[in-house]
């Protein structure tokens, strides 16, 4: 058994994985901008990566409003859901696991991005000290529409049919994207909602969509196969949270009894989550660090040796070294990204990056 926890198998409920590395949902932009098909390449660039326990897809907009930028894809349109059968067939032929991630950004896009829809949110708050890349460039932020209360409920029915569409897609589960600001943060941070219906106001009022949706998705397609990403007191995309804790505490208590798949934390900002919402979750956590720099392999299996996570999800690292689990059980170096763009173009970047050469046996 290797000494390290990050390379330990690991089974509970529908998980069955060989290790306890998460690949973290990354977006590449990569995707048809006008079908929002996934790029043929796509495939590739997974089954490279299934050396992870478990891979998260990109983010994929549920609706064709919560579309976040050029080259995003979706999981709404037949064509969506074929482009996805063959990524995820792609990723069990290779021996990998995946679950798909369902997105809404809210106000985080653009009439641009959208054929000229104005962007919706929890309320007109419109971001100001930052712009957004469309294929114009960068541009200021328009301000978004407030959500009616018809929308809200078309939005949830949205998150649950793709969820339906992601396992007729081959997917294993679905992970909604409740974190970095989107859709659902948006939702639950005071200075993004300011609504005065059942919607806002205390900490259940402005969890309710996120509530309703895990349900909703719950129902669609089974609890075992549903999970939920969160990054309570994250500042990015200006959001602002009073009161982290309480609004956490208040959620994970709220979904801790239906038994999903997984709970994944980021942890970020003051409030020290992990520590507070591990003792509360009673099923699988996954853990991961969003600071400037591309998380250790050390940082990850200090949380696992801490007891604060069952998984540990890297990102970028995943980027540039296709086979990170390979690389940390031997302690091979680590490459940086640099062959070509993150977000967009094609191959250079994306499926250009060599697994290090195998010893010759
Ligand atoms: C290029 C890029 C794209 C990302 N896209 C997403 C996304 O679609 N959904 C999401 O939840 N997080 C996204 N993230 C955040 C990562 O999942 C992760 O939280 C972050 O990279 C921190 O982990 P790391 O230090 O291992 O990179 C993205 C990060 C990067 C670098």
């Amino acid at each position: 058994m290797p000494d390290n926890p990050l390379l330990l198998p690991y089974e509970r409920g529908t998980l069955a994985l060989p290790n306890r590395i998460v690949m973290a949902p990354m977006t590449r932009g990569r995707a048809d901008d006008t079908t929002g098909v996934p790029s043929p390449l796509a495939g590739d660039y997974y089954a490279q990566r299934t050396g992870a326990g478990l891979i998260v897809s990109e983010g994929i907009y549920a609706h064709p409003l919560g579309k976040g930028g050029p080259g995003i894809p979706g999981l709404v349109t037949p064509a969506q859901v074929a482009g996805w059968r063959e990524v995820t067939g792609a990723v069990h032929a290779a021996g990998g696991r995946i679950y798909a991630q369902l997105w809404h950004v809210g106000r985080m896009t653009h009439p641009s991005v959208l054929d000229g829809a104005t962007p919706v949110a929890p309320s007109a708050v419109r971001i100001v000290g930052e712009q957004i890349f469309t294929n114009e460039g960068l541009v200021d932020h328009v301000a978004p529409r407030p959500l009616t209360l018809a929308e809200i409920e078309e939005t949830v029915a949205a998150f649950a049919a793709e969820a339906r569409n992601a396992i007729a897609a081959g997917f294993d589960g679905v992970e909604i994207h409740g974190a970095n600001g989107y859709l659902f943060q948006q939702f639950h941070a005071e200075n993004t909602n300011r609504r005065t219906d059942g919607y806002g106001g205390s900490p259940s009022g402005r969890l309710r969509f996120t509530v309703e949706v895990v349900e909703a998705v719950t129902a669609a397609v089974g609890a075992e196969r549903v999970a939920l990403r969160i990054s309570p007191d994250n500042p990015e995309n200006e959001i602002a949270e009073e009161d982290a804790q309480e609004t956490y505490r208040t959620l994970v208590d709220t979904l801790d009894p239906l038994g999903l798949a997984y709970l994944h934390v980021i942890e970020r900002g003051a409030y020290g989550a992990l520590a507070d919402l591990r003792p509360r979750w009673s099923g699988t956590l996954v853990a991961n660090f969003n600071g400037p720099e591309p998380t250790s392999p050390d940082a990850g299996e200090n949380v696992l040796d801490a007891g604060l996570a069952d998984l540990f999800s890297f990102g970028r690292h995943f980027i540039a070294n296709p086979d990170l689990p390979a690389r940390i059980a031997s302690g091979a170096r680590l490459d940086a990204p640099g062959r070509g763009p993150v977000y967009g173009g094609g191959a250079a970047g994306y499926v250009d990056y060599p697994p290090l050469a195998q010893p010759a046996i």
